[in-house]
């Protein structure tokens, strides 16, 4: 193999700083285009509630609904202290269930709902707040509706509806009357609320998981497109981050991935950072190894012929594996012992990729702390959440060094936290929130 291509790959996929500048100012802009109405990348959708205050206390259910895995947890919320886990149970949506009609999907949810209150003996009324990560425009608190379907869902009647009155309806059908829906949030605003109840420098809540996608608190002075009737002087926004666009550096692979995607056009950001995409950019970068360099002997392996099959879990491993752990997993997923020419490879682009996933994303991350309202002028705290930032070896390093590189000695202030659980213990405080205020 000649090591051309590898090498311009290397050199397309690494974002210089200049370039990381760019993307932090045009984030600031599409932020405010957003906040005014006006047409922009970010939505920048009101979620109606203010950081948590740290006083919130009592028992709130809550339901996250963001990816195939479901959940259901029983919160107790003690006051500043960290909010405790009663009972949680996890279930996994079918195919037909996320993809079948929204009747199947509110209904599903809500069985389990019944399911897991029933099996704990949770009698009482109770105030329950729902994740619901996909871009939602909220009407208020408690309704919004769904703009599109992202992450592979697509249960027909449900874009363009109130989600809140589709579940309720779910809810009254099936009999379980002593739930309430009080909120409905992203998983983003979970994170960040989960980290506030503890911590009051927290103003933005980060995911970096399967999806992509950032909230903020902000001075609803700055939010031009209105309020309705909340009367709070912050209101915490989620920017639907993934859907970003502007300054990127787009290669030929990428275009390709969104070619081939199930949202051609869409979440551009996402498709450059998220956990769902990574693997399948690795994907288009070896098979392109292979067909002009002869990697692998010019033979694409079957591993990559189809888009999902190459995970996530394998470019840890390819990446920074153990000598006896590669071994083992390239025998699993290539049917042989890699070559040390191959390991070099997959190694190469698996961290090209996830390097230039961590730099964008601090580039977006610090061009969205330009609009913040913080709590704090000398600290602020990112909470974040998701597999690729928690588990990705060296990935939360990446980002916070492409954020000191951007933010200078300012850097300091800024700390990145990983936050645990928020898009189902964040929905429990914002119930308590909103109950607290009625
Ligand atoms: C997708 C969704 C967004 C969510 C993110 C992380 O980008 O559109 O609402 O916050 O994934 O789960």
């Amino acid at each position: 193999m000649k090591n051309m291509l590898l090498e311009k790959i290397i050199k397309e996929f690494d974002v210089p700083v200049k370039r990381m500048r760019q993307i932090k100012k045009a984030v600031g802009s599409e932020m405010d285009a957003g906040l005014a109405g006006r047409k922009s990348s970010l939505a920048m959708f009101q979620a109606y509630c203010d950081a948590a205050s740290g006083r919130e206390k009592g028992f709130y259910p809550a339901l996250d609904l963001g990816g195939t895995n479901f959940r259901v947890m029983m919160v107790r919320l003690q006051g500043g202290k960290k909010p405790k886990v009663l009972a949680e149970a996890k279930y996994r949506l079918t195919g037909e269930q996320i993809s079948g009609t929204g009747d199947v999907l509110f209904n599903a949810i809500a069985g389990y709902l019944g399911k897991f209150m029933k099996e704990n003996k949770f009698n009482s009324e109770y105030g329950l707040g729902y994740t619901f990560s996909f871009p939602v425009k909220l009407l208020g608190i408690d309704e919004g509706i769904l703009m599109k379907w992202t992450k592979d869902f697509s249960a027909t009647g449900v874009v363009g509806k109130k989600i809140v009155e589709l579940q309720r309806h779910a809810l009254t059908s099936q009999g379980l009357n002593n739930v309430k829906i009080v909120a409905l949030a992203n998983d983003t605003v979970g994170t960040l609320q989960t980290q506030a109840v503890e911590d009051p420098n927290c103003i933005m809540g980060v995911i970096l998981g399967t999806g992509f996608n950032i909230c903020v608190r902000v001075s609803s002075r700055r939010i031009k497109k209105g309020v309705g009737d909340y009367s709070g002087k912050c209101m915490i926004i989620n920017m639907e981050a993934g859907g970003f666009a502007k300054a990127l550096p787009f290669t030929g692979y990428d275009r390709q991935l969104d070619r081939e995607s199930g949202n051609k056009g869409h979440q551009f950001a996402e498709k450059m950072i998220s956990g769902k995409y990574l693997p399948q950019l690795a994907r288009l970068l070896i098979v392109d190894l292979v067909k002009k360099e002869g990697l692998f002997g010019g033979r694409v392996p079957p591993v990559f012929l189809n888009k999902d099959t190459f995970q996530a879990w394998y470019m840890d491993v390819f990446e920074t594996g153990t000598e006896k752990e590669i071994t083992k997993l390239g025998r699993k997923v290539f049917g042989k012992v890699l070559t040390t020419e191959e390991r070099i490879v997959l190694a190469l682009v698996c961290h090209a990729v996830a390097r230039r996933s961590a730099r964008i994303a601090a580039s977006i991350i610090t061009g969205a702390l330009t609009r913040v309202e913080r709590r704090s002028a000398r600290k602020v705290t990112v909470a974040i959440d998701g597999s690729l930032f928690e588990k990705y070896p060296g990935y939360s390093r990446m980002l916070n060094e492409a954020i000191r590189e951007l933010e200078g000695s300012a850097g300091k202030s800024i700390s990145t936290k990983l936050t645990k659980d928020g898009s189902g213990i964040g929905a429990a405080v914002i119930a308590a929130v909103v109950s607290a205020n009625r």
